[in-house]
C-alpha cells in the first residue's frame, strides 16, 4: 500500500503551474522562450501598497494576527463589497485568507461530504475540480462550448443539479475564457438556483475590475438578494492590484459559513501574513486609479491578441468581456502534421509542438476542460505578444 493519501491519486498538480515551470526551464537552457501560462498581471504593485507595507513592518506590524483577518482590512473589505457591489456583509460575515485559493478551499472542506456534489461550469479553473476532490466531493461538470459563447444554459444548470448538489462554482469573468455574464444571463441562472434552495452559490468575482467597455460586472447576490444566505462572494487583491504575491484573499458569506472556514484555517495555516495584511487595506482604502489604468491596458493588449491568433490558419479567437486571457479554438488544426512530421491529435499536443518549435509556452485546453483549445494569458508587453502571434502564425501555417 502507498504511504500516500489515496485522496491525491485523484488530483493532478497544477498544469498552469507546470507550463511556467517548463518555459523556464528551456529559458535557463538558453532556449529564446515566450511565456504566455502566468495568470498574474506584469505590472508592479502600486507604490502607495509598497508603502503602506513598509510601514506596518516598521511598526512592528509583524506578529500573528486574528485568524481570519484584522479588524481594519474587514472593515476595508466591507465598504468594498458596499460600495462596488451593493452587499452589506457585517464585519463578522467576512473572513480574510492567505490568496483567493485558501479561501475558496477552506469553503469547500468546512462544507464537502464524501459523495456531495459541486457544479462546475467548463471551461473552468483548474483548481475547482481538484479542489474539490481534495475535500471529498464530486465535481460535476457542465460545459459552455464557443458556440455559447462559453456560458453555460438555465437548461444546463437546472439537468445538472441533484439532490446532492452542494455548490454551484461560478466564476465570472472567467480564467481561462474572459467571458462574463451580463446580469441578464446572470439571472437566468439565479431563477434556476432560487427554484433549488439545497444548492449554494461559490461565486470567485477575482477578475471583477478586469471588465471592458459593453460588459458590466455583475455578482450572484446583488442580481439574487435571495439567494445572499447561501451565497459565498470570494474576492482578492491578486489581480485587482497587481499583489499576486502578497497572498491576500477574502469573502463575505453567511456566519455559520464564515465561522467553519474559520475554524478550518485556525487548524491549518492560521492568519494570513500581517504585511500583507496592511498593504491590502491600502489597496481597498486607498486611490483606486490602478484599476482603470491597468483594465486600458489590458483592453489594448486583448485587441491585439484577439486580431493575431485570428490571423492564424485555423485558430477562432473569440473577443472575450474581462480578465487578461483569451481562449481560442484550434479545431482547424487538429489533425494536421508539423514540418517535423509531429501529428497534431489534441490540445496538449499542440502546445508542446508549438514550445518546442517556436518556443511560445501557452496552457492546452485539455487542463480546463474544454478541447481543442489553448489559453493565452496576455499580461505582458504589447512587444512580447506581437512577437507570440507572429510566431503562432508562422507555426500555424507550416501545418499541413
Ligand atoms: C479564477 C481564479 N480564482 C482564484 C485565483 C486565486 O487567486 P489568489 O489566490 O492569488 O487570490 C485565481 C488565480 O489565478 C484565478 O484565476
Amino acid at each position: 500500500m502507498s504511504f500516500l493519501s489515496a485522496t491525491l491519486d485523484r488530483v493532478k498538480p497544477s498544469p498552469t503551474i507546470a507550463v511556467t515551470t517548463l518555459a523556464g526551464e528551456l529559458r535557463a537552457q538558453g532556449r529564446d522562450v515566450i511565456g504566455l501560462g502566468a495568470g498574474e498581471p506584469d505590472f508592479d504593485t502600486p507604490e502607495h501598497i509598497r508603502e503602506a507595507a513598509k510601514a506596518a513592518i516598521d511598526a512592528g506590524k509583524t506578529r500573528y494576527t486574528p485568524v481570519d483577518g484584522i479588524p481594519e482590512l474587514k472593515a476595508a473589505i466591507r465598504d468594498k463589497f458596499l460600495r462596488d457591489n451593493d452587499l452589506d456583509y457585517p464585519v463578522a460575515d467576512i473572513t480574510v485568507g492567505t490568496g483567493g485559493k485558501q479561501v475558496l478551499y477552506n469553503a469547500l472542506v468546512a462544507t464537502l461530504n464524501p459523495g456531495d456534489e459541486v457544479i462546475i461550469p467548463a471551461p473552468y479553473w483548474v483548481s475547482y475540480p481538484d479542489m474539490v476532490k481534495l475535500a471529498g466531493g464530486e465535481p460535476v461538470i457542465v460545459e459552455g462550448g464557443l458556440d455559447a459563447g462559453y456560458r453555460i444554459t438555465p437548461e444546463q444548470l437546472e439537468a445538472a443539479i441533484t439532490p446532492r448538489t452542494k455548490w454551484l462554482i461560478f466564476n465570472s469573468p472567467s480564467n481561462p475564457t474572459g467571458a462574463g455574464y451580463d446580469e441578464a444571463a446572470l439571472r437566468a441562472l439565479t431563477d434556476v438556483l432560487e427554484r433549488h434552495p439545497h444548492v449554494w452559490v461559490l461565486t470567485d468575482d477575482m477578475y471583477e475590475h478586469i471588465a471592458f467597455p459593453g460588459f458590466e460586472f455583475r455578482t450572484p447576490a446583488q442580481v439574487a438578494p435571495a439567494l445572499k444566505d447561501r451565497t459565498l462572494t470570494v474576492n482578492g487583491v491578486s489581480k485587482a492590484y497587481a499583489m499576486t504575491g502578497w497572498r491576500i484573499g477574502y469573502a463575505g458569506g453567511p456566519s455559520e459559513l464564515i465561522k467553519a472556514m474559520r475554524k478550518v484555517q485556525s487548524q491549518s495555516t492560521s492568519n494570513p501574513c500581517s504585511v500583507s495584511q496592511w498593504a491590502a487595506v491600502a489597496a481597498l482604502n486607498g486611490p483606486q486609479d490602478y484599476i482603470p489604468m491597468s483594465r486600458d491596458v489590458f483592453l489594448r493588449r486583448r485587441d491585439l491578441v484577439v486580431a493575431g491568433l485570428n490571423a492564424a490558419e485555423g485558430v477562432t479567437c473569440p473577443v472575450p468581456d474581462g480578465a487578461f486571457y483569451v481562449y481560442p479554438s484550434i479545431a482547424g488544426c487538429i489533425g494536421k502534421t508539423t514540418p517535423a512530421g509531429k501529428k497534431i491529435e489534441n490540445d496538449e499536443d499542440f502546445a508542446t509542438a508549438l514550445l518546442e518549435d517556436t518556443g511560445v509556452a501557452v496552457v492546452f485546453g485539455a487542463a480546463f476542460g474544454l478541447s481543442p483549445n489553448f489559453r493565452v494569458s496576455y499580461a505582458t508587453s504589447d512587444e512580447v505578444l506581437e512577437d507570440a502571434c507572429r510566431r503562432i502564425q508562422s507555426f500555424c501555417a507550416g501545418l499541413k
